[in-house]
């Protein structure tokens, strides 16, 4: 009763008040005072952690640059332009008439205000020159079969590739998420044994989708696909079959229709021909061809063609101009292969290289003879070939060679391509060069012990 009479109701309030803010403000001042404190277990972690470089290569550059221009002064047998579409006047034309009418870019992906009318007429033109009911337009080479494998094949698929595919079939390899065998270059033995594995391991079902990968005429190595084999055993062991024809559209057959052509496979025995327009077509972009059932299934599901802007459509264009020339004049392709042929036996005569290659692939790699250097040395030794032979008026290509990067080439190479426009004369200046310039700047014979 008292101390009700002292304290009144208001008073007891305040105090309690009064309370809490001695006990909060007491709380944050120890809280302030204790993040202060150095924790070694946490802030030690940081003066401790050395983290490995996000880069893991040290590419250095230490060879000389380029020397030289590439004008037309210039011969280049490093250029993939195989029927050399890129001088024609009449795709340049027809080219220059399409930028009048269009403009530059397309402003868009195809599915969104992108599709003009000379996408169409090349995704029609395509399909008729490739006898097959449907082709889709891509914008740009390398992203066509990266985004056609992982469009089809998924995390719980299978893929057989050979080991040798050009950089953009792995990059399409590793964005499919699939689990990916590789067969030993054009071993079709080797790809039946790894088949009959897959197949007694239950790896191969129904459940499952699989597919064979391989290249029509492979860019790491020059050398044609057993197309037939492969064929016999994709449909032994029901798989199907992802054939990338970018070196071979325009350049085998009788009508440059490609592999296919050459070979006398039936067009619908390869489930889907992937392509680029960047070789013989002498534009950019490339193609996927096959049933209208399977191509139009990219239409949704191919990245690269949902989400980038569509081809342009001069360069559009351009492709149709040079398919007009294709079929106006098919006897160009025969032109291209024979030179390729020629080139063969022109370069099985050099005296310090050997190459790899098929008679009528465009393609060829040449390698040193010789071969107790190091990559790393025999790549350095090509470099200094080939500057020197663009100092005397010939550009070659050296093959991407990195260290431990999968760039795939078997060794260092220099990549010589054939070309329709390609003489006697120029062939031979190309191999007298090389012979030269080995012996200018390569390596030196090493004194023999008397
Ligand atoms: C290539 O040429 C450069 C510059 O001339 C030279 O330093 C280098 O040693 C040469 N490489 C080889 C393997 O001889």
């Amino acid at each position: 009763m008292i101390l009700i009479g002292v304290f009144d109701i208001a008073s007891w309030w305040t105090i309690v008040i009064a309370f809490q803010v001695v006990v909060i403000s007491t709380y944050f001042f120890w809280n302030k005072k204790k993040s202060k404190t150095y924790d070694p277990l946490c802030n030690g972690k940081a003066i401790e952690w050395n983290p490995i470089p996000i880069v893991e290569h040290d590419v250095t550059v230490e060879e000389p640059p380029l020397m030289g221009r590439i004008d037309d002064n210039v011969l280049n047998v490093g250029s993939s332009s195989f029927l050399a579409l890129d001088k024609e006047e009449s795709i340049m034309e027809d080219s220059l008439k399409s930028m009048e009418k269009y403009g530059v870019g397309s402003c868009g992906p195809r599915g969104f205000y992108g599709t003009i009318d000379v996408h169409l007429e090349l995704e029609e033109r395509l399909a008729k020159f490739l006898e097959v009911e449907e082709t889709c337009v891509y914008s740009y080479g390398f992203s066509t079969i990266a985004s056609a494998i992982p469009s089809y094949s998924k995390k719980k698929d299978i893929i057989f590739a050979d080991e040798r595919v050009w950089f953009a079939i792995q990059k399409g390899l590793d964005s499919s998420r699939s689990t990916v065998r590789f067969f030993k270059h054009n071993d079709m033995d080797h790809l039946k044994k790894l088949l009959s594995e897959a197949q007694q391991k239950k790896e191969l079902n129904p459940k499952r989708r699989a597919f064979i990968v391989a290249e029509g005429i492979y860019l790491n190595t020059g050398e044609m696909c057993p197309l037939k084999r492969l064929v016999q055993l994709a449909r032994e062991y029901k798989l199907r079959i992802i054939l990338d024809e970018s070196l071979t559209i325009g350049v085998l057959g009788k009508n440059g229709r490609g592999l296919t052509e050459h070979l006398g496979v039936p067009r619908h025995e390869i489930d889907l021909i992937v392509g680029s327009l960047e070789h013989s077509f002498a534009t950019i972009g490339g193609f996927c061809a096959g049933t209208h059932f399977i191509v139009e299934h990219q239409r949704l599901s191919g990245l690269g063609y949902c989400f980038s802007a569509s081809l342009p459509p001069m360069l559009t264009q351009a492709a149709i101009s040079a398919l007009n020339v294709i079929e106006g004049k098919p006897s160009i392709v025969g032109e291209l292969i024979e030179n390729s042929k020629k080139l063969n036996s022109a370069l099985s005569k050099l005296k310090h290289y050997k190459f790899r290659g098929d008679e009528v692939s465009p393609i060829k790699h040449i390698y040193l003879k010789k071969d107790d250097l190091t990559d790393r040395l025999k790549h350095s030794y090509l470099r200094n070939i080939t500057n020197y032979c663009l100092e005397k008026g010939v550009a070659m290509t050296l093959a991407a060679y990195i260290r431990d990067v999968e760039i795939n080439c078997p060794e260092p190479s220099i990549r010589l391509t054939s070309s329709r426009k390609l003489t006697d004369d120029t062939i031979s200046l190309v191999c007298s060069l090389l012979d030269e310039a080995y012996e200018k700047v390569g390596p030196k014979p090493e004194l023999q012990p008397v």
